[in-house]
């Protein structure tokens, strides 16, 4: 087989999530998202079709930069109310057996000894399915929520990050010994106290002095997932994570990314392959070109350009109501997302508002990929070819029709063409997604300096 695509369904705990407006639509059933057999149901359907996995956004606050209140993101339900997106996910391991769960959560409001036990709990359940992406923020409504004036600088988030990472490693793969745990029930020993040991850490923003709760799980640390793609993002990525979720709007600005990730992780004595890149995608699909046309144009009534600008006024932190249809935007720099800043002005000097709007053809600002099954797998080939990247994380437009239909017509077309997965590898997520026996970092990873030996 070619590099084989690697697959995500990107999803959030709540009604609307990326593509603005759509939940408005007659077919779309995102206002269960309070019933667990919605969420169970996703996962049969993701691992119906071979994905790798469910990769759950989340956010702690709300958009509120847009006209300097929340009342636009409120209205349009745009990721508020958004519920935890830990919870659903047991019943969804229950209810499948290979897909993997890549789960958001933000390090700069949780203590890591209690977000420690939560994921191991997690990794045991799933049986070594669970994944965790790693962000660091980018809401001051979050921070005034949690009792900060405002959110910490930028790079100071990645700073305090990389001490969150740290403390965990420790808990995760240094407080239990692989031996530690005998179960012996004759004996009447259940573990070898010798063999457990207290974390002991003082840093400059974490103490922590303490055994850690759980029992070692199949992965102990769950696969690490990111999503920063400013240079600090990116630095942070190639020392810790196995996966990495970009946005790029072309191939090209992919390519950019992939390499620059590889080469900083090769600096860092991480292999090329450690870590795999996936781009966000939307797409829309039929049984022909003119059936996926008609159906972009069907759900583009129900699309919300104001919820987009909503949610993209947080992104980049600043407010685009200020800004007449013509007027350029500042390129600014900004405290909130970087990356979401460069992508928007890209180098491009003066993009106007109508320019913004004219992208959010489904109120995103990602334009969607329209067309039939063969015509988006020749789209996805020429993106893994010219992107260098490893496969792909799709947006829910009208749910979960646009999943449906992507497992139903586009995934066939994939696997015909020898580039998708007809069956799940055995093991653990990081099995699946690496290979390796033991389900476990590898080495040349920086948590393999904190085991216990
Ligand atoms: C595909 C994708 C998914 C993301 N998901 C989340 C998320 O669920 N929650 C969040 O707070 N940030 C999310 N982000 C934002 C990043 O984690 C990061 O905070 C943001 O890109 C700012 O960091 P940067 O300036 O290094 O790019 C996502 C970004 C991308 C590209």
């Amino acid at each position: 087989m070619a590099r084989p695509i690697q697959l995500y369904a990107f999803d959030m705990n709540c009604v609307g999530h990326i593509n603005h407006g759509l939940w408005t639509h007659p077919r779309d059933s995102s206002l269960r998202y309070t019933d667990l057999d919605y969420w169970t149901d996703l996962a049969k359907t993701a691992e119906r079709g071979k994905f790798d996995g469910i990769f759950l956004a989340d956010i702690v606050g709300v958009y509120d930069v847009y006209q300097n209140r929340p009342d636009a993101a409120i209205r349009a339900a745009a990721q508020i109310p958004v519920n935890d997106p830990l919870i659903p996910l047991s019943a969804m391991a229950l209810v499948t057996q290979h897909l993997g769960f890549g789960v958001t959560v933000n390090t700069t409001y949780e203590p890591p000894f209690l977000f420690a036990r939560r994921m191991s709990t997690l990794d045991h359940l799933t049986k070594g399915r669970i994944g965790w992406n790693i962000v660091t923020g980018y809401l001051d409504s979050a921070a005034r929520s949690m009792g900060l004036a405002r959110q910490p600088e930028h790079d100071a988030r990645y700073e305090a990050a990389e001490e969150y990472l740290e403390v965990l490693y420790k808990l995760w793969e240094g407080s239990w010994a692989d031996d530690a745990v005998l179960r012996d029930q004759k004996g009447r020993v259940f573990a070898d106290p010798a063999r457990v040991r207290a974390v002991r850490h003082e840093g400059q923003h974490y103490r922590v002095d303490g055994i850690h709760l759980s029992e070692p799980s199949p992965q102990r640390t769950p696969v690490l997932f990111q999503a920063g793609a400013s240079s600090r993002g990116q630095d942070f990525a190639a020392r810790h994570a196995e996966t990495v979720f970009v946005a790029s709007s072309s191939p090209k600005s992919a390519r950019v990314l992939v390499d620059g990730l590889h080469k900083r992780a090769a600096e860092l004595g991480r292999s090329g392959g450690a870590i795999k890149v996936l781009n966000l995608v939307t797409v829309v699909t039929g049984r022909t070109e003119r059936e996926a046309q008609e159906k972009v144009e069907d759900y583009r009534r129900h699309a919300s350009a104001e919820a987009s600008l909503a949610h993209y006024s947080s992104s980049i932190g600043i407010d685009l109501s200020q800004f007449a249809l013509d007027e350029p935007i500042l390129d600014t720099q900004t405290n909130a997302n970087q990356s979401a800043l460069a992508a928007l002005t890209g180098g491009r000097e003066g993009a106007t508002m109508r320019q913004v709007i004219d992208q959010m053809v489904l109120g995103s600002r990602q334009k969607p990929i329209v067309g039939s099954p063969e015509q988006i797998a020749d789209h996805f080939q020429t993106w893994m070819e010219e992107g260098g990247i490893d496969g792909f994380n799709l947006a829910r437009t009208v749910a979960p029709e646009s999943l449906t239909d992507f497992v139903d017509l586009v995934v066939p077309v994939l696997q015909e063409r020898g580039l998708f997965k007809h069956d799940y590898a055995p093991g653990t997520l990081r099995q699946k997604l690496f290979g390796g026996d033991t389900g476990r970092l590898p080495e040349n990873h920086p948590a393999a300096a904190y085991r216990f030996r």
